[in-house]
């Protein structure tokens, strides 16, 4: 059975509380509920981290190693400055989906640097909670991709 993490870093905790005209009023645990529900239909396994920490998403990318198929990752804040958040995805060699919330293209300069998107499977922004469905629909794809898949 596929395995899919899903980790969220600084401030996503706070989600449906938290800038709501950028981020929304949905919380996190309604959108992993959602995920959860989609999973379930999908036949894959899945499971959550959040951390307000990078230390702490380092050390649970590395613990992915070996146990998770892919991940599916919102750094938060950390997408524009974490070169430690990019060499864990990169050691562990799990393929990855980037994930925001807004469109960070939209919004200041700094937003639209990324040391991860690069490396990423895909990129999906400005989607709200819906981006996350997104991701686990299209990491499923890439990792069991139908026979009849188009692309
Ligand atoms: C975010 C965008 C980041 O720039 C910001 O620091 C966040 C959330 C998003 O989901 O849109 O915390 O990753």
């Amino acid at each position: 059975m596929l395995k899919i993490s899903v980790i969220n870093g600084p401030n996503l905790n706070m989600l449906g509380d938290r800038e709501v005209g950028y981020y929304g009023a949905v919380s996190l645990e309604d959108i992993n509920a959602q995920l959860r529900m989609a999973a379930k239909e999908e036949g894959i396994e899945i499971d959550f981290y959040q951390s307000n920490s990078e230390g702490e998403l380092v050390t649970f990318i590395q613990t992915c190693k070996g146990v998770t198929d892919g991940i599916i990752i919102n750094p938060g804040a950390y997408t524009h400055t974490s070169i430690a958040i990019r060499d864990a995805l990169l050691a562990v060699e799990i393929p990855f989906v980037e994930v925001h919330l807004s469109n960070v293209y939209a919004r200041e300069e700094f937003r639209k640097s990324s040391y991860l998107s690069d490396k990423a499977v895909g990129v999906i922004t400005g989607f709200g909670s819906f981006g996350y469905i997104f991701a686990l629909e299209g990491i499923r794809q890439r990792l069991n991709p139908p026979a009849t898949a188009l692309c």
